[in-house]
C-alpha cells in the first residue's frame, strides 16, 4: 500500500503502556476511530526488565473491543513459555527479544505453530548479526529505539544506522515481513525512522500524552510520516 506522497504507507502502532487505564475500553476505541493501524501490548516481567506489566488475561478483556491487529512484546525471559496463552487470547503478532531466548529458533517455530506472527526484536546494545539464521523466518523484526523498561524516553538516535541497515538486508518479502521502530518515536523522530526504511512506527506516550487527545496524537504522528 502507497500513501498519498507515493512513498510505501508506514504503519502506525500505540503502545497500550501510556494509555488511560482507569479508561482503556474508551482510549481503544480512539485508536480505531482515529485512523492507527495496530495495537502494541508490552508484557514486562521485572527481570529482563527493570519493570512489570500486564499479561494474557489483560488481551482476553481488549480482545472483543477492537479488530485491530495486536502486537505482543514480550520484554520477558523465555517468553516462549507464554506462547499458547497469547494465541488463545486472540494476538495476532508475537514478539520475542532475541536477547531473552536460549533457544531463539524453536521460539520462532512455535510461535507460528500457534498461528501467530512471529517478530524478534533487539535492544539497542544488540548487532542485527544476531538475526542472520533467523531472518528468513521472521513476519517482524523490532528495533528498540530506548532501552526497554519504560515509556516516555528519550529517542536513541544511533539506532538510526542499524534501521537502515536492516531494511536493506531484510528483502521485504513479498509475504510481507515488516520493520518496526519502538522508543521515542514522536513527531520530530518518525519522520527519520521512516526514512531509514521502518514499515511500523511504535508511539505510546507521542500518542496517549497528546494535549489534543488521542485522535489528535495519531492525526499528528501521521502527518509527520507523510508530509516528509
Ligand atoms: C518500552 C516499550 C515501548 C514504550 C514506548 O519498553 O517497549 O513500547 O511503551 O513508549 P514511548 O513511545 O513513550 O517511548
Ligand atoms: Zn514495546
Amino acid at each position: 500500500m502507497t500513501s498519498e506522497s507515493g512513498k510505501p504507507k508506514v504503519r502506525i502502532a500505540a503502545s497500550l503502556l501510556a494509555a488511560d487505564f482507569s479508561q482503556l475500553g474508551r482510549d481503544i476505541k480512539s485508536l480505531g476511530d482515529g485512523g492507527c493501524d495496530e495495537i502494541h501490548f508490552d508484557v514486562m516481567d521485572g527481570n529482563f526488565v527493570p519493570n512489570i506489566t500486564f499479561g494474557a488475561p489483560v488481551l482476553e478483556w481488549i480482545r472483543p473491543l477492537t479488530n485491530l491487529p495486536i502486537d505482543i512484546h514480550m520484554m520477558v525471559r523465555e517468553p516462549g513459555r507464554f506462547v499458547d496463552d497469547f494465541a488463545r487470547a486472540g494476538a495476532d503478532y508475537f514478539t520475542v527479544h532475541a536477547e531473552a531466548c536460549a533457544h531463539l529458533h524453536a521460539t520462532v517455530q512455535s510461535i507460528k505453530e500457534a498461528g501467530m506472527k512471529a517478530g524478534v526484536a533487539l535492544n539497542p546494545g544488540t548487532p542485527i548479526s544476531v538475526l542472520e539464521e533467523i531472518l528468513p523466518d521472521v513476519d517482524r523484526v523490532l528495533v528498540m529505539t530506548v532501552n526497554p523498561g519504560y515509556g516516555g524516553q528519550q529517542f536513541i538516535s544511533g539506532q538510526l544506522t542499524k534501521i537502515a541497515a536492516l531494511a536493506e538486508k531484510l528483502p521485504w518479502r513479498a509475504d510481507g515481513a515488516d520493520l518496526a521502530v519502538d522508543g521515542g518515536v514522536k513527531t520530530d523522530t518518525a519522520p527519520g525512522c521512516a526514512e531509514a526504511g521502518a514499515s511500523v512506527l511504535i508511539s505510546g506516550t507521542g500518542i496517549f500524552n497528546h494535549p489534543d487527545g488521542v485522535i489528535s496524537g495519531i492525526a499528528a504522528l501521521r502527518e509527520a510520516i507523510d508530509g516528509r
